[in-house]
């Protein structure tokens, strides 16, 4: 039996501990040793609770196969166990004990569910990642896209509780209606006024936004750029501006500038900053083709320009100001490649899409509803997938 290929059906459900890369005789060895499963899982955070139970039930509807198998990987590491000064033969015979007295769980066809709530809904590419994530760790989870109009958001909201759901993501239109619906919000959300990821705690409703803190770790990660002490200017004063702005700005941005055609949202924003962070703001209103000023760190396009299917618009900014080093960033997350993120290359910048936000904020979200850190690669290559690039 190999353990590369160890697969466990229980009851029809495959699950793949060997995907997790901890094998079998690792885990029943902690067993052996004393730790209770939900230990295990503390120990291996890519384990789950159902493959520690599973490994345990296809031992005991194995028996033999397992045995014969523990015989040899123990013989094999009897070296590396000597410390241990364990007898193989007592090891497996205490193994036999313990399991059998172990009261193993009904088989589960259960899976954890998350998903996302907007109306429309149906190009929401987000299940990509997450379920590409739930795969590669192993978990029996699903995220669901499901269609909610606007006037039933209440009733799906609750729907969360009624089916024992660990969370959900808002889309368009939902992410500042779901707050009247929720028990809680994270202060970051009561900031910025919006709620993107709900989190389940028991019968209690909890409203985060992980879209600004997937930017700032987009601009960390990808760029390797520390937002703290830098001066950061955004184009647009929307939803995903609003987000940025504010998480930048609690991360230590010194300034930043809100540049928007309408002052109605650019300077409720600028005021937001200016009294709940401790960032310096301003605004400027955006008539002309804007010129970035020579002591800006980091320039974001937080409209929504350049998005699929107008592929070559390019927001209004005088091309020439854009100087070598300076950090570019883009919020279109469709195209990843945008005719601005190319203009700046050309000038020598250096520049982040939008996927790393995209993928930034859904690893957030898969953190906080599965306690797993998320695979951040193997979600950005799903999307790239999905998006025909990489
Ligand atoms: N990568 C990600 O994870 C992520 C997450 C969230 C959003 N997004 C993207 O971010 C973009 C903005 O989303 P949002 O929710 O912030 O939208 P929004 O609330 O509708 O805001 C749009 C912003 O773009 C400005 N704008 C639009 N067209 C413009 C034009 N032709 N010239 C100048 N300004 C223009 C608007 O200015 P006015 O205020 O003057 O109307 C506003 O500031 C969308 O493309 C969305 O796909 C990406």
């Amino acid at each position: 039996m190999e353990l590369e290929s160890y697969f466990n059906f229980v009851n029809g459900h495959a699950i793949r501990i060997a995907h997790t890369r901890i094998g079998i005789e690792t885990v029943i060895r902690d067993y052996l040793e004393g730790a209770s499963p939900e230990e295990i899982v503390l120990r291996y955070p890519t384990l789950s609770l159902e493959q520690v139970y599973a490994t345990f039930t296809y031992y005991l509807s194995h028996q033999s196969e397992v045995n014969a198998y523990l015989e040899r990987v123990t013989a094999e590491q009897e070296a590396a166990w000597e410390e241990q000064q364990r007898n193989p033969s007592e090891f497996v015979r205490l193994l036999r004990e313990r399991l059998n007295q172990m009261s193993v769980p009904a088989p589960s066809y259960k899976a954890d569910l998350v998903g996302v709530f907007g109306y429309p809904v149906a190009e929401n590419p987000t299940i990509v990642m997450q379920e590409a994530a739930f795969q590669a760790l192993g978990l029996n989870w699903r995220y669901l896209t499901i269609e909610v109009r606007p006037e039933q958001l209440g009733d799906a909201v609750r729907g969360l509780r009624a089916f024992n759901m660990a969370g959900i993501n808002l889309t368009i239109p939902h992410k500042i209606a779901v707050i009247q619906h929720l028990d809680e919000l994270s202060p970051e959300a009561a900031l910025i006024g919006a709620v993107n990821t709900v989190v389940r705690a028991g019968d209690r409703l909890i409203g985060h936004n992980t879209d600004g803190k997937g930017f700032v770790r987009s601009v960390r990660e990808d760029a390797g750029m520390d937002p703290a002490g830098k001066r950061v200017v955004f184009l647009g004063a929307g939803g995903a501006a609003r987000a940025m702005a504010v998480e930048m700005a609690l991360a230590g941005a010194a300034h930043v500038t809100i540049v928007n055609r309408t002052s109605d949202r650019g300077q409720p924003l600028v005021g937001l900053l200016r009294s709940k962070t401790p960032a310096q703001a301003e605004f400027v209103h955006w008539q002309e083709a804007y010129a970035v000023p020579i002591e800006a760190d980091i320039l974001v396009n937080a409209t929504s320009i350049g998005l699929y299917p107008n592929v070559d618009d390019v927001p209004a900014v005088a091309i020439d100001s854009i100087r070598p080093g300076l950090l570019v960033c883009d919020v279109i997350p469709n195209p990843p490649q945008t005719a601005f993120l190319r203009a700046a290359e050309a000038r020598g910048a250096r520049t982040v899409d939008g996927l790393g936000m995209l993928v930034g904020q859904g690893a957030i979200a898969f953190k906080m509803w599965t306690g797993y850190d998320a695979p951040i690669a193997v979600m950005r290559q799903a999307l790239e997938e999905v998006f025909g690039v990489g």
